[in-house]
């Protein structure tokens, strides 16, 4: 079932959990840590990547300071980054269930090749949650924002942009996704694609490499030389940063008028991009909701505190090796020049004197953000 993608889209309340009924008993499923647990815990937390700007920027201080606010100061958050490095984090994993933390918040570099490290943490007692994309493995828990809908979003403002109903199927545009190892990245094309398919001519599809934008410039180079820079009527664009590196391709083939682009991640430099034309779109996804969120899982879980946990899950998903995960999917909403105001500034992601700098100026008074 197709569900519709509005701006601000609606909660996703899709799947009715059994664990809200008590059903799937997160207790006693043998992932116990330890007897209940009071303020002295640990998190560890482990993020895949520097290259985008969010992790070190929202969800590390973020989680931090609400594991701290719900254990009275008490708790501590371990932190690590695999910068992309599927092995590296894979050792991380297993430094912190030597070192037997509380519980694990996993951002998984490659989904699947972590399984193992999900299945020696569960051996060991130590509950996973896997945070924002979907690790393979036997996982407590997991929460994300609803990934298809990040696609659908992205699909449908790309083809607003590019004329709405009046768009031609025949107009070529480029596709390009995220990493393979991401599952996000196959679930942000699966709802791109349900907008795109048939309504205009995807010329040329990629997926990028560890999301890097200098994989996305290089792709898009080629692209460009395949179909013709001037025939290009629209960039399908994953993320933030490799809208970056698109835009850099496209300029250094000398298009001076932009196609539309999107992104994803609200990076303040894409915020930026959208005031002044060169980027079309971003999706705003709210970190605080998706951190916090998580911080009051892993704090729940450790304290065997089940009713608070269920009532955090109540949706439901399914990864390739596990089912019925209890889960939360937190919507999204696509940002313009339009509801800059109404997100990142309404959330305080940024203020306004970030975005508006000297160089900016114009454009936010044009877009009616005056300082
Ligand atoms: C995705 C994530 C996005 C972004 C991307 C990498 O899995 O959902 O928010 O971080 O990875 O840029």
């Amino acid at each position: 079932m197709r569900r519709i993608a509005t701006a601000v889209a609606a909660a996703s309340t899709m799947t009715l959990s059994l664990a809200a009924c008590g059903a799937l008993g997160v207790a006693g499923d043998g992932s116990e840590a330890s007897p209940t647990k009071g303020n002295d815990i640990t998190v560890g937390l482990l993020l895949p990547e520097t290259a985008n700007t969010r992790y070190d920027k929202f969800d590390y201080p973020i989680i931090k300071n609400k594991v701290q606010e719900l254990t009275d100061r008490q708790g501590k958050v371990v932190y690590r980054n695999a910068d992309a490095d599927a092995a590296k984090q894979a050792s991380q994993l297993q430094k912190m269930i030597d070192d037997q933390v509380d519980v694990i918040l996993l951002d998984a570099v490659d989904a699947h090749a972590i399984a193992d490290g999900v299945q020696k943490a569960k051996d060991a007692g130590i509950p996973v949650i896997a945070y924002d994309r979907l690790a393979e493995g036997p996982i407590d828990a997991y929460v994300s924002f609803d990934n298809e809908l990040v696609g659908e979003v992205q699909g449908r403002t790309l083809l607003e942009a590019m004329g709405g109903t009046d768009v031609d199927s025949a107009d070529k545009i480029v596709m390009m996704n995220g990493s393979p190892t991401d599952p996000n990245a196959k679930q942000f094309k699966a709802g791109a694609l349900s907008e795109l398919n048939g309504t205009v001519t995807i010329a040329k599809s990629y997926d990028t490499k560890d999301w890097k934008p200098e994989n996305a410039q290089a792709n898009m180079a080629q692209a460009i030389k395949a179909i013709g820079s001037n025939n290009i009527k629209g960039v399908y664009s994953a993320n933030d940063g490799m809208a970056a590196g698109v835009i850099k391709a496209l300029e250094a083939a000398g298009v001076t008028e932009l196609p539309p682009i999107t992104g994803q991640d609200a990076e303040l430099d894409a915020v930026q991009r959208i005031l002044t034309g060169e980027q079309y779109m971003s999706v705003y996804k709210s970190y605080p909701q998706e951190a916090e969120s998580a911080a009051e899982m892993a704090v729940a879980k450790v304290q065997g505190r089940d009713i608070q946990f269920d009532s955090l899950t109540q949706d439901q998903v399914d990864s390739p090796t596990d089912k019925d995960i209890p889960a939360l999917l937190v919507p999204v909403v696509a940002l313009t020049k339009n509801n800059i105001e109404e997100t990142v500034l309404a959330d305080g992601i940024y203020q306004l004197s970030e975005i508006c700098t000297t160089k900016y100026k114009a454009a936010c008074l044009a877009a009616g953000l005056d300082k």
